[in-house]
């Protein structure tokens, strides 16, 4: 056991144990104890944000093409996995019902940002607490328009990467974390980060012994397949 927190957020639910960014996947790393679920997000043309991950439908369901192509209702006709469908983000935020903080990692561009900035500011009218969210994307300037829509609530920058000017862009966002790769930590990106007061969670991260090597060089938590492996640690 150790004092210092370390976060565990269940990577596209639980993709380990569950198919990826469906119901059950979510409720499964809920069900695993993860305190935090990631999942992404994507703007349809027909104006739905639906949480999945590849541009194109092969992969996880058994339609095939890109997503951007299909009318939604046949996406939503679609088998994503042990039967699930394609969820929408307000499905998923019902069926969290603030038993967990959701990190919507935004994947899209052009308009995502106002689109879920809309539909946060009305599950925060109802009631849930703005540090139930952390939104966050590779896209810097979806984010930094995200949070101008809404700067109460915490954003994330998500990198794959060193940048020249270590976590600054995090700092110029007004970032709560740093999202990095596991593939680019360094520690001199770590230290950047605290010494600002941003937090850095590291991707996606499923095998223990790399688990407590991040943690031992101050990783304040990491994504993963496998929320059980890394709740062991804490
Ligand atoms: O947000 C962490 C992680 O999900 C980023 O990469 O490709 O799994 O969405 P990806
Ligand atoms: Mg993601």
């Amino acid at each position: 056991m150790s004092s210092t927190a370390f976060t565990v957020i269940g990577h596209r639910g639980a993709r380990g144990h569950a198919p990826e960014n469906t119901l059950l996947g979510i409720d499964t790393g809920i069900a695993l104890g993860a305190p935090w679920v990631e999942f992404d997000v994507q703007l349809h043309p027909s104006g739905a944000l639906l949480v999945f991950h590849d541009l194109t439908l092969d992969r996880t369901t058994n339609g095939s093409g890109f997503l951007a192509d299909q009318p939604l209702a046949a996406l939503r006709a679609l088998d994503a996995g042990a039967g699930q469908i394609i969820p929408t983000l307000q499905e998923v935020l019902d069926l969290v019902d603030q038993r967990v903080g959701v990190n919507i990692e935004l994947k899209s561009a052009g308009g995502t940002a106002e689109a879920v900035a809309a539909v946060i500011r009305s599950y925060v009218g109802a009631g849930w607490p703005v540090d139930k969210f952390l939104v966050s994307s590779f896209h810097l300037p979806e984010l930094w328009e995200f949070k101008q829509l809404v700067p109460e609530i915490p954003i994330g920058a998500l990198l794959c990467g060193v940048p020249l000017d270590w976590a600054g862009c995090a700092l110029e966002l007004g970032a709560a974390t740093l999202n990095l790769s596991s593939e680019f930590v360094d520690p001199r990106l770590i230290a950047d980060a605290h010494a600002h007061g941003i937090k850095v969670y590291v991707y996606t991260v499923n095998d223990v012994a790399e688990m407590r090597l991040l943690r031992g060089m101050g990783v304040d938590g990491v994504f993963t397949d496998h929320p059980d492996r890394a709740l062991a640690l804490c």
